[in-house]
């Protein structure tokens, strides 16, 4: 609730400014005054209480934080998922937070904030939507047919990456899918509140290369606890540093879907 941390944070409807250098890695990828202000804020709150927990916040990283998933717990944080869309009121904006022990993810908050939304999850205790239990899709895949699969709703990000082999791969992907053929195929602007359209089921599948651990670590947590599927997008054992995932609302949709996409080199997170 952006009133409860008035006084020393901006409201962050009313400043969508991006700050000098605003460009990070790309002209896509944005950092706005209220980015900072917002993970500046969430860190020393949770500090306060927990002055022994490490973190790993979005905007830290970009200013040139070193990142390291150490066992020790870890508060993995974005501040705004979906800066581009805040920027320009395009009305999918999140706060993401996921908190890992020995690098698993134990609990996952996003917060939609201009539909109100609160998608949350704690291990081995199912996923809810403002207290509500979620259930992925249940949309089963047939590998040998198609047939269910063609029945999906795949959602999925342009991202932030614009060097022709990523672009190429991601656009080339999109036709890929839509030849299957998916029932449709699309983007919010932001990875945390994308996962949760699966997890709830308003999406059968959702894939994204080149967006980072902050991005999803909550919301994987998310998607599984609501019965969905979280892997890389080889078909591989999900890793939250390797900038790839595939979630999806069942192993065969999302063995199926593995198959039909491809991918392009990322610079791991955690890589020096
Ligand atoms: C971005 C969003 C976007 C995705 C980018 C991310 P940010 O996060 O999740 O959907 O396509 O790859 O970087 O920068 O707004 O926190």
């Amino acid at each position: 609730n952006p009133d409860s941390y008035s006084n020393s944070v901006p409201n962050p409807v009313l400043n969508p400014i991006p700050v000098p250098n605003s460009l990070k890695s790309s002209a896509a990828d944005l950092v706005t005054e209220t980015d900072q202000r917002v993970e500046k804020f969430l860190i020393m709150t949770i500090r306060r209480r927990f002055p022994q927990h490490r973190f790993i916040g979005e905007e830290s990283i970009g200013a040139g934080e070193h990142l390291e998933l150490t066992d020790s717990p870890t508060w993995i944080i974005d501040p705004i998922d979906g800066t581009v869309n805040f920027v320009h009121r395009f009305p999918f904006v999140a706060v993401s937070i996921a908190f890992t022990v020995n690098k698993r993810t134990e609990f996952g908050i996003v917060y939609s904030c201009v539909d109100n939304k609160l998608f949350c999850a704690q291990r081995g205790q199912g996923a809810f939507l403002n207290g509500v239990p979620l259930h992925a899709s249940g949309q089963e895949g047939d590998i040998l047919h198609d047939y269910n699969v063609s029945r999906c709703v795949v959602v999925t990000e342009i991202g932030a990456e614009r060097d022709d082999e990523a672009l190429t791969t991601v656009t080339t992907n999109i036709c890929r899918l839509l030849k299957l053929p998916v029932h449709g195929v699309r983007a919010l602007g932001t990875a945390a509140v994308d996962m949760c359209q699966v997890a709830s089921g308003a999406a059968d599948v959702y894939y994204h290369i080149g967006m980072h651990c902050w991005d999803i670590a909550a919301s994987a947590l998310i998607v599984q606890e609501a019965g969905g599927i979280v892997m890389d997008t080889d078909g591989a054992e999900f890793d939250m540093m390797s900038r790839r995932v595939l979630a999806a609302s069942s192993s065969a949709v999302a063995s199926r879907i593995a198959q039909v996409i491809r991918t392009f080199p990322c610079r791991r997170d955690d890589e020096d």
